[in-house]
């Protein structure tokens, strides 16, 4: 016998929710699960390509230089992390609205028994985040906006010499921050839609969330600074 709620491929709602996932609330939170591993494998990568900064102008320069000499692969991966970030945004924006009519009148008084700041802020720490990114972008990938000048072909001096400016420092660390705990909870949550880690009564203990966030917080943190110490000249 079929239990209340179970999912039935013969129930055409359900068949329907199958083919197109955003019309449930389950399927919407696999899209953002799958959409945010994408993205969070671009920021393992990133980071990777970013410590080079460490191994000095040619190594972070050669690299950059390598990813723009393979345009196809640059697009390729361009078009993949914008269509992951249109549909995380989308999903999340959609699920936030079926809560607000879910629940058109707020709780007097809300008292979550087993929840984290970070789990209670996602959307104020992703909206700062997709901020973050368009700054981001106009700051080292076009140079739109240029504390110091931009050179194109110069990603080392653009960093170096970007992150000897304080504001720009202040924001980086700001945004890095945040993108910890997106990345801390949105982590755990991932594993959960995708039915990989089980209910727990201690939301702090999640091995897997704790390393992703530490590691890309602190990994991309140390360049701003450490640049800004005059540890990289
Ligand atoms: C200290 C931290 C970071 C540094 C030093 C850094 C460095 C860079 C540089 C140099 C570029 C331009 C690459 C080029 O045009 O050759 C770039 C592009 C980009 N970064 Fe970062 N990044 C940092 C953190 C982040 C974070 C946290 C995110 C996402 C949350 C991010 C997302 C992007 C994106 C989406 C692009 C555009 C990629 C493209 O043009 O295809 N970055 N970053």
């Amino acid at each position: 016998m079929q239990s209340i709620g179970e999912f039935n491929e013969d129930r055409p709602q359900d068949a329907s929710r199958r083919r197109h996932p955003w019309r449930s609330t389950v399927g919407l939170k696999v899209l953002m699960a799958a959409t945010g591993i994408v993205l969070v494998v671009f920021l393992v990568f990133h980071l990777l390509g970013n410590l080079l900064v460490y191994r000095g102008r040619d190594a972070l320069n050669e690299y950059s230089a390598f990813l723009v000499r393979e345009p196809p692969l640059l697009w390729a991966a361009r078009a993949v992390l914008l269509a992951s970030a249109v549909i995380h945004i989308g999903a999340a924006a959609l699920l936030w609205n079926r809560d607000r009519f879910a629940r058109p009148v707020a709780y007097r008084r809300l008292r979550p028994r087993s929840t984290t700041v970070p789990a209670r802020t996602m959307r104020l720490t992703g909206v700062v985040l997709a901020g973050f990114i368009v700054f981001h972008i106009l700051h080292l990938t076009t140079g739109t906006i240029a504390p110091v000048p931009f050179e194109k072909h110069d990603v080392y001096h653009n960093v170096v010499e970007g992150f000897r400016v304080p504001w720009v420092v202040a924001i980086y660390l700001g945004a890095l921050a945040f993108v910890g705990m997106h990345v801390w909870h949105g982590a755990w949550a991932s594993l959960r839609s995708l039915g990989r880690s089980r209910p727990s009564p201690r939301p702090k203990r999640r091995p897997v969330a704790w390393i992703l966030a530490l590691v890309l917080w602190g990994g991309f943190s140390s360049i701003p600074l450490t640049i800004w110490l005059g540890g990289v000249r």
